[in-house]
């Protein structure tokens, strides 16, 4: 039996979590206006990287007393950068539901061996966001990237908390309605919703993790790329574009153009109705189909940036093989490029959804996906 082709591609097949897909309107010769070649503390290279900063702010709605800096090492930087710099004051609550956040909780227990409570579900799920006490600090990850399980919201965060929140927002950031009030320290990457380079990290700061960096002091050594004070005072300038080591200008450059391209489609809202509209049309296509589905358990915290999926077929007979088999079959024909998930999440499919991925695209690709699905069961069918 021959299976027939769907007569459409999308005319963009990039839909990786990350590096994820540029802005629609990318073009390299954009960037001819990079600072290249100069200094970064001179004056046209300092003024980028500040409005690198303010431009963050403003599409973010990040209030005025938060400290925003560019940091090195993309977003894996930033959160160690605020874990070795904050952590060891009081009592952690770990919080992990996948890969990334199970990193972190690798680096408090085995790295900074700090005093711990780590609370961890299986993918898909999501730990009891009703059982932490806000005394200690938390650290967890907005939009767990690997298994497409998010927050629903920062409702179960208390206002009153004397620990601080530390979040890893880098697959949220420019796609989920963030709450500042409820945010100390937040961290992500140019390289994600906004199709950026992964140079770089952001690194939020409230007030309240200023004060924590001006009256403590942890007991482990920092190295000079993690240090955020000198002599007990917060060093300004690095929330001001004075980076601690060299930036990429033309990461900056490339930056810039995103966060030109984000106001043009509306800003922040405008991001989150794209990622909104390209999830949805994935959870149409599992609902209209009884052998996928969301690897989010619960509707509520489904992710609309990394939509994780999972075979639920009883003809497929291995799992990982059969997915990564309709995965390839996807990236042969070039309508989908690196959406098999990632190597330690459970079997299965991931699409990324963010602003910078077309509706039209994600719909071009949905019949594929089904005739690469129904292919692979007529292969595993001729094999047996
Ligand atoms: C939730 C999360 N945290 C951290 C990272 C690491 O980001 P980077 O490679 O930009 O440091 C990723 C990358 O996919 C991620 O999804």
């Amino acid at each position: 039996m021959t299976i027939e082709r769907p007569a459409a591609r999308p005319a963009n097949p990039r839909f990786s979590s990350g590096p994820c897909a540029k802005p629609p309107t990318f073009e390299l010769n954009k960037l001819a206006g990079a600072a290249l070649g100069r200094s970064h503390r001179a004056a046209v290279g300092k003024d980028k990287l500040k409005a690198a900063i303010e431009g963050t702010r403003e599409l973010l709605g990040i209030p005025a007393d938060y400290r925003i800096g560019i940091v090195p090492a993309s977003d894996t930087g930033a959160v160690e950068m605020a874990l070795w710099s904050l952590l060891g004051e009081r009592k952690v609550e770990m919080l992990a539901w996948e890969s990334f956040g199970a990193g972190w909780v690798t680096d408090v227990v085995k790295q900074l061996k700090v005093d711990a409570e780590v609370k961890t579900a299986d993918y898909g799920q999501i730990v009891d966001l009703a059982s932490i006490d806000f005394n200690n600090d938390v650290v967890f990850t907005w939009n767990g990237t690997t298994s497409g399980v998010r927050v629903p919201n920062g409702d179960w965060i208390a206002d009153d908390r004397a620990g601080l929140t530390i979040c890893d927002a880098t697959s949220a950031a420019f796609a989920m309605d963030l709450p500042w009030d409820k945010l100390d320290v937040t961290t992500f990457s140019w390289q994600k919703v906004l199709g950026g380079e992964a140079a770089h990290g952001m690194l939020i700061l409230s007030p309240r993790a200023v004060e924590r960096l001006e009256s403590y002091t942890p007991a482990w050594p920092l190295p000079k790329i993690f240090r955020l004070t000198k002599g007990g005072k917060l060093i300004e300038g690095i929330f001001q574009g004075a980076t601690i080591n060299t930036p990429s200008m033309l990461a900056v450059e490339d930056y810039l153009f995103a966060l030109d391209w984000a106001r043009s489609v509306g800003g922040l809202q405008g991001l989150i109705a794209r990622a909104d509209a390209n999830a949805q049309a994935i959870f149409e296509f599992c609902d209209q189909n009884d052998w996928i589905d969301n690897l989010a358990e619960d509707p509520a915290t489904r992710s609309n940036t990394s939509v994780c999926l999972k075979f639920t077929d009883p003809r497929i007979r291995d799992g990982a093989s059969f997915a990564k088999a309709v995965a390839k079959r996807l990236e042969t024909e070039n309508v989908a490029l690196d959406i098999g998930a990632y190597r330690d999440a459970p079997a299965g499919l991931r699409i990324w959804c963010g602003g910078t991925v077309e509706t039209s695209d994600i719909q071009a690709m949905l019949p594929w996906l089904k005739w690469a699905f129904e292919a692979e069961i007529a292969a595993q069918a001729e094999a047996a």
